[in-house]
């Protein structure tokens, strides 16, 4: 069995054909998704998705591409984070690629996501582009090590990666790696501890190869687990299972 430890099916390009979706997951063994927060005005449709559903969990927080959208305070994250199905804060992090100027604005909403995952003991699901410094330098001044959490659709280097485990951070690899020109991120793959691992599809974008450039789901990401299988030389049921224990022991949830 398999988790996609990141997907966005309240987006339309899934939302409008959840049935199929869903159906799809089942018939790749994907038991479980994680259903991921871009901003407070789209939350609760996050939420209704992991209350509908037992197999789909939901995470709290603000993307750092969202510039114009209403700021929750640390208080307000911990507060909702309290319902039994919200398991991570975030995505959170530092986006230096799609915005640019002043971006102290972007720092600061992840300083405050750090905080409230620390007050609330979940963990965090970092996002991080074109800032890899940054958001090392964030997580050690805020303390992100005491909440933990996920680099989730790795791209960077594997310093980044040894930077981001030494703080207990997971590594979660979308998608990305399974494309032939993502050659320093397949060599980072081979290197991350099997134990420190987790996959996912980032759906509705980053299709893995065979699909590349369709509408991705989370019903694809055996593929990413197959190609990490390649790059490592074992079975694809050794990723499906240690990835599948990392979630459950990251988020704290018991599959059923
Ligand atoms: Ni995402």
């Amino acid at each position: 069995m398999f988790i996609d430890s990141h997907c966005h099916l309240d987006f339309p390009e899934l939302a409008n054909r959840l049935d199929e979706v869903l159906a799809r997951m089942q018939d790749n063994q994907v038991t479980h998704a994680l259903c991921v927060s871009v901003n407070m005005q789209d939350f609760p449709r996050v939420l209704a998705l992991a209350e509908a559903h037992t197999h789909l969990y939901a995470s709290v927080g603000v993307h750092p591409d969202y510039p114009d959208v209403t700021e929750p305070s640390v208080e307000e994250l911990v507060r909702v984070a309290q319902h039994p199905k919200i398991v991570a804060i975030g995505e959170t992090g530092l986006d230096y690629y799609r915005l640019t100027g002043d971006l102290e604005w972007q720092r600061q909403r992840f300083r405050n996501h750090i905080q409230a995952a620390i007050k609330c003991s979940k963990p965090l699901i970092i996002h991080t582009r074109s800032a890899a410094e940054d958001t090392i330098r964030l997580m050690q001044e805020e303390g992100a090590d005491k909440a933990g959490g996920v680099m989730h659709c790795f791209t960077e280097s594997w310093e980044v990666a040894q930077a981001a485990l030494d703080f207990g951070f997971y590594i979660s690899f979308s998608g990305i790696v399974t494309f032939k020109n993502a050659k320093a991120l397949k060599e980072v793959a081979q290197k991350v501890p099997l134990e420190r691992m987790l996959i996912e599809t980032d759906s509705p974008y980053l299709a893995p190869v065979p699909f590349r450039g369709k509408t991705n789901e989370p019903g694809f990401v055996k593929h990413v687990a197959e190609e990490i299988a390649r790059l490592r030389n074992c079975d694809v049921d050794t990723i499906a299972q240690q990835t599948t224990n990392n979630f459950i022991k990251l988020f704290n949830k018991i599959g059923n």
